[in-house]
């Protein structure tokens, strides 16, 4: 999946290429941290923030992010900050543990001032993510805010009309739901928290 070009970007192409090309992760993961597609983004980052996998490679399911805060451009890995201690958080409390799962972003390379992603970054990031799904292969994918969800669900996806149930994309489960930072932002008594908290344990609920 990726989403619509209105016109096709030989950068978004030639990104594509070099990932499909890549026979494993550790190959995919050195040719993504020397990309420099996104001008401003390979700019002003510090790391590009590939993704964790588990050790064994083989993740039972997948998070998918929208992209690297500051704390995951200073580490080098995702969703190690604030957003990333409430997921943490939330999938203990729903009986799902981090170390089965791959942890990945739509855009690698943290925009400054954690603006949203803009779409052409969007489109030429897709060419890794797309890889990695196809290398690490899980059979659920838990999309966490916006970017996420219309990345996998199109470009018109509402979350509120999507979350809460299984999706079929490309032969996937995928799973959309609140963003931890929404979790965040409307506070431990918000509906995203608890809708993230519920999604999370519907999904451990389907993988038993
Ligand atoms: N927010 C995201 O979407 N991804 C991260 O990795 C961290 C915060
Ligand atoms: Fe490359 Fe993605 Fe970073 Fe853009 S955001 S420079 S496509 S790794």
């Amino acid at each position: 999946m990726s989403p619509v070009a209105t016109r096709p970007d030989p950068v978004a192409q030639a990104v594509a290429r070099t990932a499909a090309a890549a026979p494993d992760w550790a190959t995919l993961a050195d040719a993504a941290r020397s990309c420099v597609a996104c001008p401003e983004l390979a700019a002003s980052r510090r790391h590009v923030v590939v993704g964790d996998v588990p050790e064994s490679g083989r993740p039972r399911f997948a998070l998918v992010g929208e992209a690297p805060g500051a704390t995951e451009d200073e580490t080098g890995r995702p969703f190690v900050g604030r957003s990333g201690a409430l997921l943490d958080q939330l999938l203990a409390e729903a009986g799902l543990s981090r170390a089965d799962a791959a942890v990945l972003n739509v855009v690698k390379c943290r925009p400054p001032g954690n603006r949203t992603p803009k779409s052409f970054e969007v489109v030429r990031c897709s060419g890794w993510l797309n890889r990695q799904l196809e290398l690490l292969d899980p059979p659920v994918v838990i999309a966490l805010g916006l970017s996420a969800a219309k990345w996998f669900l199109g470009p018109r996806t509402v979350l509120a009309q999507v979350r809460g149930r299984p999706h079929e994309v490309d032969g996937r489960v995928v799973w959309a739901t609140y963003h931890p930072s929404a979790a965040i932002r409307f506070g431990p008594n918000g509906a995203p928290r608890a809708g993230l908290l519920a999604d999370l344990t519907a999904v451990a609920e389907s993988l038993r």
